[in-house]
């Protein structure tokens, strides 16, 4: 069997891949798909973390732009991604596999507190971990406590999952020549701003030398594909600027 190219990951999904075809919440069949190939990677022996987003449920953006204050509008979208960790949990362990959920805002009755160190401990010991509450500050987006956490638990790679195969060159719904990267650079994803993710993920990413890799969700298996190192999706970090 092909060696994983990577030991540990950092993968993060938004809230709204748990919906399915639904327009709200969590569709348990979906959750079931993400978490069991979740296990088919974490059975490779690769160390995996989680971070979910919360826009399923409540995106604190949407709620400042209709008026609410910015940070408790933050705030209701942290408890979301509690919510989301809190299923991923429950789906990950009706498959065996072992998982904490720890959450950068205390709520110690129904997750560990996050601890870095604690955090690699149980990754060592081969539980998946997904972290809740995105950093535990507002006006910080799950992209960049993504980020954050990669960094912290020293992941190999961020692996970000989406609806669409990669980064383009322009936006592939409406422009019919727009081109998929393979690999690009930070500076590009700044310079051509692409949105791959917000400035403050790409440019934390940028400064500490994580790469990304921005790939498919829906087509299944990519998970494990991206894991083998194979050409799915686009690879942003220090690298060339090549398209397809
Ligand atoms: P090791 O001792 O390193 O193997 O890790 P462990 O997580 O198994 O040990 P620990 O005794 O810390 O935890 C036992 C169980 O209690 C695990 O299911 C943890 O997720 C859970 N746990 C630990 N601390 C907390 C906490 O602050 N809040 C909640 N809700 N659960 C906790």
């Amino acid at each position: 069997m092909t060696q994983p190219k990577y030991k540990r990951i950092l993968l993060k999904l938004s809230g709204e891949a748990l919906m399915g075809e639904e327009k709200y919440g969590i569709d348990t069949g979906t959750l079931a798909q993400i978490a069991s190939e979740v296990k088919e990677v974490h059975d490779l022996g690769v160390e995996v973390a989680l971070v979910i987003g919360g826009g399923n449920i409540f995106r604190g953006v949407s709620g400042a732009a209709k008026g609410m204050d910015r940070s408790s509008a933050d705030y209701m979208g942290m408890l979301a991604t509690v919510i989301n960790s809190l299923a991923m949990q429950d789906a990950l362990e009706k498959l065996g596999l072992e998982t904490r959920v720890q959450s950068a805002i205390e709520m110690r009755e129904i997750a560990e507190p996050y601890i870095r160190r604690k955090a690699i401990r149980h990754l060592e010991k081969g539980r998946v971990v997904i972290f809740a509450a995105g950093t535990g500050n507002p006006y910080f987006t799950t992209d960049t406590a993504a980020a954050l956490r990669a960094m912290e638990i020293r992941a190999d790679v961020m692996l970000k999952a989406t609806k669409v195969e990669g980064v383009f060159t322009s936006d592939p719904v409406k422009d019919p020549n727009a081109k998929l990267y393979r690999s690009l650079s930070y500076m590009d994803v700044l310079q051509k701003e692409l949105k791959v993710m917000d400035a403050t993920a790409v440019s934390l990413g940028m400064d500490n030398g994580l790469p990304l890799v921005v790939f498919d969700l829906t087509t299944r298996g990519n998970i494990l594909r991206v894991v083998r190192g194979e050409n799915v999706g686009t690879l942003v970090g220090c690298v060339p600027t090549v398209t397809v």
